[in-house]
């Protein structure tokens, strides 16, 4: 008799949500972590701090910019940076002593300490092994550096680092301009330093929609973020009293240097499998650290599953989820399965950036005929009086059929409004769906509503 039917490794919340999952459906599971709290890199160290920080740097900013105007007079708010990182430190522990209660009332049992499989069925945390008929590996992924630069998390860091910075640097250079270093070049900008931003790609955000690319790069240098594109780092030199960053123009290859205090280094995650026993075990890998599975998320190892940030697909907290409610079911012979065509993608700016489904660009690569339906922020009243009226929404449905295909929002809680359209994608909804749908005025949703009008008519506010 195995000690579980579930072992499973790493407590983030590809990890978390599949053992509680698991004992839901009435499975004897245990989930291993290494780390002194619940909840991996999404409640340590990444999703939960960075969005305190983010919402922290929003309200001062708008004290500093648009109180006066709404007739909130008087004394401006100044950063006390301890002071912001211990309520981020508090948020984080609210939320990863959550994960522990939730373990014990679904009666997951935490193994402390790091686990290795030692064959099929087998995995020893310290000096105990404990035995299951089920593995599943969800040890989540770290940040990769690049050669010629040496992480030391104070003066180089990565956003680990970027969440517990002594002071407020006065000069920041950011290494790519992918979500984390623009989430946290925000954070910094709008605290008082000067960021500069090099990015390798002629653009911002790979991926995304270009239109979206383009207004949010134009929306982030109006808010004081220097962009220097289409350049690739070649190192940083520490020096005593600052850093020296060097990179190299891609279009004549010219060289240049910046003078920084601080260092982000942001050039995206790498699956993490240190330690794990993978080769013993017979675990199959794919390209770039990932671990092979198939559709249904099981390795080339009968019995052994791997989901979240250590397999393929993007490197999201909601992806890691949904997958570790799939395997949870799969494991309890339910039909578990994951739609990859409706994760939404949202970059926490502001204003923040929403994303779901294809882009302009893919359909264009497809060859499909498809029609636009666009509507700003400016037309929604809602938005206009918080001076929020940046941004729009786009929304693109089939030529013929009226079928939503995608969606982009840049614009006011463009990350929950985009959930309306997550669900229409998931009921095979047409925009006339959402244009016939009675929304709420005065409200932001009504520009999406608006922009489905745009697929059809036409919007009424535009
Ligand atoms: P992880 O959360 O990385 O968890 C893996 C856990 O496994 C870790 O706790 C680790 O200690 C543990 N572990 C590893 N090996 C072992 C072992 N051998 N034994 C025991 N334990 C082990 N995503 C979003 O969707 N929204 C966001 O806003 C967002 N913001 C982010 C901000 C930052 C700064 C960063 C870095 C990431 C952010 N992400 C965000 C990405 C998100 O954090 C990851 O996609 C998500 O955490 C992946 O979940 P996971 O369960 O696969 O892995
Ligand atoms: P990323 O993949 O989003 O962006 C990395 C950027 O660095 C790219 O634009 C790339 O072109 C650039 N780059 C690479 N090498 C370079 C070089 N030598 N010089 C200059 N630029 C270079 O990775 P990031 O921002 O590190 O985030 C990692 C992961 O964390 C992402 O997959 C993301 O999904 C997840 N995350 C999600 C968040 C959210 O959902 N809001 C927030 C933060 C992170």
């Amino acid at each position: 008799m195995a000690d579980y039917d579930v072992i499973v490794i790493g407590g983030g919340p590809g990890g978390y949500v599949c053992a509680i999952r698991c004992a839901q459906l009435g499975l004897k599971t245990a989930c291993v972590e290494g780390r002194e709290t619940l909840g991996g890199t999404c409640l340590n160290v990444g999703c939960i701090p960075s969005k305190a920080m983010l919402h922290a740097s929003e309200l001062y900013h708008e004290a500093h910019t648009n109180f006066d105007a709404m007739g909130l007079e008087g004394a401006k708010p100044k950063v006390n940076l301890s002071k912001m990182l211990e309520y981020k430190a508090s948020t984080v522990k609210t939320n990863t002593s959550g994960i522990e209660f939730l373990f014990k009332k679904n009666k997951v049992d935490w193994l402390k300490g790091w686990g290795k499989i030692d064959g099929a069925g087998k995995v020893t945390v310290g000096k105990e092994t404990h035995t299951a008929k089920n593995i599943v590996i969800a040890t989540g992924s770290e940040a990769s550096s690049l050669p010629g630069i040496e992480v030391d998390e104070k003066r180089i860091v990565t956003s680990t680092g970027a969440l517990e910075l002594g002071s407020v640097p006065k000069k920041m250079v950011v290494i790519g301009a992918g979500v984390i270093g623009l989430e946290m070049g925000s954070v910094y900008a709008r605290l008082g330093s000067e960021v500069t931003v090099v990015e390798f790609l002629d653009h911002i955000t790979p991926g995304m929609d270009a239109e979206v690319t383009r207004a949010f790069q134009k929306m982030l240098t109006k808010q004081g973020l220097n962009f220097i594109l289409g350049a690739a780092v070649q190192g940083v030199e520490a020096l005593k009293t600052k850093l020296k960053v060097t990179y190299k123009l891609r279009k004549d290859d010219s060289e240049a240097t910046l003078d920084a205090d601080v260092v982000l280094v942001a050039t995206g995650r790498k699956p993490y499998t240190d330690g794990l026993g993978l080769e013993g075990a017979g675990v199959e890998m794919a390209e770039r650290g990932m671990l092979k599975t198939d559709a249904h998320l099981q390795t080339n190892v009968p019995g052994i599953w791997a989901l979240g940030d250590v397999v393929a697909g993007p490197m999201l907290a909601h992806k890691a989820e949904d997958e570790g409610m799939a395997v949870a079911e799969r494991i309890a012979g339910q039909a578990g399965h994951v739609n990859y065509g409706v994760i939404p993608g949202v970059i926490y700016t502001t204003p923040e950036v929403a994303t779901v489904g294809k882009t302009e660009e893919q359909l264009k690569e497809e060859g499909r005929a498809y029609k636009v339906g666009k509507f700003p922020f400016m037309g929604n009243a809602r938005a206009k009086s918080y001076f929020l009226g940046d941004g729009f929404v786009k929304l693109l449905a089939d030529a013929q059929t009226d079928r939503i295909l995608g969606a982009h929002i840049i614009g006011p809680m463009a990350g929950d409004l985009i959930h309306e359209i997550c669900v229409g994608m998931e009921f095979g909804a047409a925009a006339e769906d959402i244009a016939r749908t009675c929304h709420a005025h005065p409200t932001f949703s009504e520009a999406v509503r608006e922009a489905a009008l745009a697929c059809g008519d036409g919007a009424i506010h535009a």
